[in-house]
C-alpha cells in the first residue's frame, strides 16, 4: 500500500489500512491522518509536471485538486474519481482592501469560485474518490451549509445517495437551496451543529452511511491542495501570512498539512504564518491558543451571523493547534460589526464573498492595529466562500437592518440601498444629475 491512515496523536501515531472505514483511532480516539510512503519526484520535476498539466485537456490534469496527484497518494486508481472542475480559483489584488486594512498589498485566494461555490469542492472530490473505492453507496454529513451543498454535488454526481443534516434555522438561504437542488436527502434537525454531528457520528457508524464531515481524513487530504495551488500560482514564492476563518477547523489542519509537505519535498524553503480568525461568539480557538495549554473547552451556544462558522466545539483543533505553532502563526477573533464591515469592503473591491470569509479582512484589519502584520508583509487572505451563500445577509445590511444573534442593531457603515424612483424620466433625470459627484 503505498498510503496508510495514521493516528495524529504523537504518543499513539498506531497505523491501520488505508481501506479501513474509521475516521478516529480505534486505540486512543485520536484523530487519523493519511501518510504517504511513496517517494516524490524532485522539484523541479514535480513543478514542471503540475505546470504542464495546466495545458492537458484531460479532466483529472484540469481539476486543481488531481493535477497535484502525487502529494494525494491515497488512490491505485484514478479512473472513478468524479471532478466538477474544482480548484483552479484565482488570487486576486485588492487594494482598497489593504488599503482599509492599512497594508500596502493584500491578495485573495478566493475559494467561492469552486463549482458549488466554496472551498469544500477541494476536499469532498477527495472524500467521495474514497467512498467509491470502499465501495460505499450512501454518504452523510452534517453541515452549517457549505459540506451539505458540496456533498450533495459530489455524491450525486458519482451516483451516490447524499443524506445532509444541517441545524433548522441557522443556515444560509443559498446553501440550503443547493442541497436541495443537487438531490440531498435533507434532514433540518432541531439542534446545533456541534449536537447534531454528535448523533451523526453514532448513527453513520451504525447504519454504515460513509460519513464526509472535515474529520474525514481524505477530505483534508484535498483541501491541503489549496495551499499548493497558491504557492503554485505565486511561482513558489512563500508569502508572510496566510490568514483563513476558523471554524470546525479542517482548512487550518489541512493548510498546515499541505504547507508541511511542501517544504518537506523541498518546494518551499520556508512556511509561512497561518493566522486563525474566529467570530467573537464562536471562539473556544481562540481562547484556547491564548491560554497557551490544556485541552479545548467547547462554547455551548456559540452565535454569529457567520453561520459557516457557529461551531463551538470544532472537532479538528488539536490538529489545527498543531499547525499554529508549527508555523509560528497565531489566532485572532473579530466582532459582527468588524465582519460587517470588512464583507462590504470586499464587496467595494469587485470581490464579494459570504460572511465567514470576511472575518480574515476584519482579522487583518485588528491585527495590522495591533502591530503583530507589518504594513509591508506580505499577506494572502483565503475567501472560502461565494457573495451569493447569503443574500438575505447582504440585503439587510445594505438596508440598515442587520441585527447580531442578541438583537442589537449593526452599524451599516458602508450601506448602498436601492432607491424607490417613480417612473418619470425628468425625475430620474434630476436625481441622476445629483449623483454625479457620489
Ligand atoms: N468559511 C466557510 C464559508 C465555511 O463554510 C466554513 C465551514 C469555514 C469557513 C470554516 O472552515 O470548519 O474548516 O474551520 N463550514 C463547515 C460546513 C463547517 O459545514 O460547511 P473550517
Amino acid at each position: 500500500m503505498p498510503a496508510e491512515l495514521v493516528c495524529f496523536q504523537a504518543s499513539c501515531r498506531a497505523s491501520y489500512p488505508i481501506t479501513e472505514v474509521i475516521y478516529t483511532c480505534p486505540r486512543c480516539g485520536g484523530l487519523l491522518e493519511v501518510i504517504s510512503r511513496e517517494p516524490l519526484p524532485d522539484p523541479a520535476e514535480l513543478r514542471q509536471l503540475w505546470r504542464a498539466r495546466r495545458l492537458s485537456n484531460s479532466p483529472l490534469d484540469q481539476s486543481g485538486v488531481w493535477r497535484y496527484r502525487e502529494l494525494l497518494a491515497f488512490l491505485e486508481d484514478y479512473s472513478q474519481v468524479v471532478s466538477l472542475g474544482e480548484g483552479n480559483t484565482p488570487v486576486l489584488e485588492a487594494p482598497r482592501a489593504a488599503r482599509w486594512a492599512g497594508l500596502d498589498r493584500l491578495a485573495f485566494k478566493h475559494q467561492g469560485f469552486n463549482p458549488t461555490g466554496s472551498f469544500k469542492d477541494n476536499g469532498m472530490t477527495c472524500g467521495v474518490a474514497q467512498a467509491i473505492r470502499l465501495g460505499m453507496r450512501r454518504v452523510a454529513c452534517v453541515s452549517t451549509g457549505n459540506t451539505s451543498a458540496s456533498m450533495a454535488a459530489y455524491a450525486s454526481a458519482a451516483g451516490l445517495q447524499p443524506i445532509v443534516f444541517i441545524p433548522h434555522g441557522n443556515i444560509a438561504f443559498g446553501k440550503l437551496a443547493q442541497a436541495l437542488e443537487y438531490g440531498a436527502i435533507t434532514f433540518q434537525v432541531e439542534a446545533n451543529f456541534d449536537q447534531i454531528l454528535a448523533l451523526v457520528r453514532v448513527l453513520a457508524e451504525q447504519l454504515g452511511i460513509y460519513l464526509l464531515n472535515s474529520i474525514n481524513p481524505f477530505r483534508i487530504e484535498g483541501q491541503k491542495t489549496i495551499m499548493v495551488e497558491l504557492l503554485d500560482q505565486r511561482d513558489w514564492r512563500v508569502p508572510d501570512w496566510i490568514v483563513l476563518p476558523g471554524g470546525n477547523l479542517g482548512n487550518t489542519a489541512a493548510f498546515g498539512k499541505g504547507l508541511r509537505e511542501l517544504l518537506a519535498a523541498g518546494l518551499i524553503p520556508r512556511l509561512p504564518r497561518l493566522a486563525v480568525i474566529q467570530a467573537e461568539g464562536a471562539a473556544p480557538f481562540y481562547e484556547l491558543f491564548r491560554r497557551g495549554e490544556g485541552k479545548l473547552e467547547a462554547v455551548r451556544n456559540p452565535e454569529t451571523l457567520a453561520t459557516a462558522i457557529r461551531i463551538g466545539d470544532p472537532v479538528s483543533w488539536p490538529k489545527a493547534l498543531h499547525e499554529v505553532r508549527t508555523t509560528n502563526g497565531l489566532v485572532e477573533k473579530v466582532s459582527e460589526q468588524e465582519i460587517a464591515d470588512a464583507k462590504a469592503i470586499i464587496g467595494q473591491c469587485g470581490i464579494g464573498c459570504e460572511p465567514a470569509s470576511a472575518a480574515t479582512l476584519a482579522g487583518i484589519r485588528k491585527l495590522r492595529q495591533s502591530g503583530v502584520i507589518a504594513p509591508g508583509d506580505d499577506v494572502v487572505a483565503v475567501l472560502t466562500g461565494h457573495l451569493l451563500k447569503d443574500p438575505d445577509y447582504i440585503h439587510r445590511y445594505h438596508t440598515s437592518d442587520l441585527r447580531t444573534p442578541s438583537g442589537q442593531r449593526l452599524v451599516s457603515r458602508y450601506a448602498n440601498p436601492p432607491r424607490v424612483v417613480p417612473c418619470d424620466p425628468d425625475k430620474l433625470a434630476g436625481l441622476l444629475e445629483d449623483l454625479r459627484s457620489e
